[in-house]
């Protein structure tokens, strides 16, 4: 994850660098799966029909991980791309080495604090001013269900407690099917992860733990009993699954040959573009335990500063774009995700969407709308990706006890 503390003769680097081509904007971002493809297209069509030059600048990789690599090694040698997705705390971090552009001109002019949840614009600011343009609302604590494997195994519906959901997955064992499909990535063991802390603990535990990083919570009963949950999980997975990406995982679910995935809602990406229909030929229900609560992550995409007039002209185009009611529809249409945008006409989402458009304000109101630490949403980088070290090393290896498992977490959360 970002460390930033090299940055600090980037900016001067960055402002002699040679300029931009006019109306060209570069955009690093991770979105490299079909669904994802697909929704990051729909905003290089808008950005041409403005008159300006997409330039991809796309690094694969779930969760982002290798992008930011990439992006920190970019800015360091003074060439940074013109935006790039980053998201949550990151976002302050990047700020505070002053080398974001300042988005107010254009968040002023179009109003985005009466358009954005309150929730949200606090994350896009940096003392006061935009540093971001949020495009996105993903819900994280979801369960994906094949509804032909589930019938095929006897499985009436999608488990709503643990206890049910290992039930359900000894039937899909029995029928000779795999359980969970899972990619075997860090964050992607991290995604699991906080879903199994939240169903298991609930939203004040999940807060205390998992975003105040309070030592109490994280060296507590709850979080043992969330550890055996977890590794019970574990032990529905296939052995093929070390180091699979999150799309293969999505694909196993879609081709009937696994019966549940745990991950955020760009999976629904991926049925989208299969051509697949929820309801009918797979579920989409919140992580077991987990119906009351709503884990975000909203993706959003900060600008470098950048000289050139023309450069910074595509720069508001991009911002202004990513807030526009065109954008925030059609994107998220294909990108499993719900607009962050209020007010939306949501008539041509799915039920999915639907449900958490209904539930992020519902949790909103009763003080269950969580930010997700595997998304880089609720802790500085720092504290999350070595967190997320401590996660993995506990699911891969069986021979870590759960006493240890929770000691080494909680240390883990003292990373600064
Ligand atoms: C991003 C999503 C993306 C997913 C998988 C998440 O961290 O927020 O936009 O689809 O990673 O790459």
């Amino acid at each position: 994850m970002v460390r930033l503390s090299k940055l600090a003769t980037a900016v001067a680097l960055l402002v002699a660098g040679t300029a931009a081509i006019a109306g060209e904007v570069e955009v690093l971002h991770w979105w490299t799966s079909g669904g994802e493809a697909k929704s990051v297209g729909e905003l290089k069509k808008i950005m041409q029909e403005k008159g300006n030059t997409w330039k991809d600048f796309a690094v694969a990789g779930g969760g982002g991980d290798n992008a930011m690599t990439v992006l920190k090694s970019r800015v360091v040698s003074g060439n940074a791309p013109a935006a790039a997705q980053i998201k949550g705390p990151a976002l302050q971090e990047w700020a505070a080495e002053g080398v974001l552009a300042n988005l107010d001109p254009v968040a002023k002019a179009e109003n985005w604090d009466a358009l954005l949840p309150k929730v949200v614009a606090d994350i896009m600011k940096y003392k006061g001013n935009y540093i971001a343009a949020p495009v996105n609302v993903h819900r994280v604590n979801w369960m994906w269900a094949n509804a032909a494997v589930l019938k095929k195994a006897g499985v009436a519906g999608a488990p709503k407690t643990w206890p049910e959901f290992f039930a359900a997955a000894d039937k899909v064992k029995k029928a000779g099917l795999i359980a969970v499909a899972h990619g075997g990535q860090n964050w992607q063991d991290f995604t699991v992860f906080e879903s199994v802390v939240l169903g298991t603990g609930g939203a004040k535990f999940y807060n205390d733990a998992l975003v105040k990083l309070d030592q109490k919570a994280l060296t507590s009963a709850t979080m043992t009993k969330s550890l055996e949950t977890f590794r019970k999980v574990h032990g529905y997975v296939d052995p093929a699954s070390p180091g699979r990406d999150w799309n293969l995982a999505t694909a196993m679910v879609i081709q009937e040959k696994a019966a549940f995935q745990f991950m955020g809602d760009w999976a629904k990406g991926e049925f989208t573009s299969a051509g697949k229909v929820p309801g009918k030929d797979y579920i989409c229900a919140a992580a077991p335990g987990t119906d009351n609560a709503y884990t975000f992550n909203v993706d959003s995409f900060a600008m470098f500063k950048l000289k050139d007039a023309a450069a910074q002209k595509a720069q508001a185009d991009l911002a202004s774009s990513i807030m526009g009611v065109q954008f925030q529809e059609i994107f998220n249409l294909n990108k499993g995700s719900i607009p962050v945008r209020l007010n939306m006409d949501m008539s041509k989402f799915d039920d999915c969407a639907k449900l958490s458009a209904k539930d992020f304000v519902a949790t909103s109101k009763a003080g269950s709308l969580l930010p997700s630490i595997a998304h880089g949403m609720a802790v500085p980088p720092a504290a999350a990706g070595a967190i997320q070290d401590a996660v993995s090393q506990f699911w891969n290896d069986d021979k870590i006890s759960v006493a240890d498992g929770v000691k080494n977490i909680a240390k883990a959360a003292k990373t600064q």
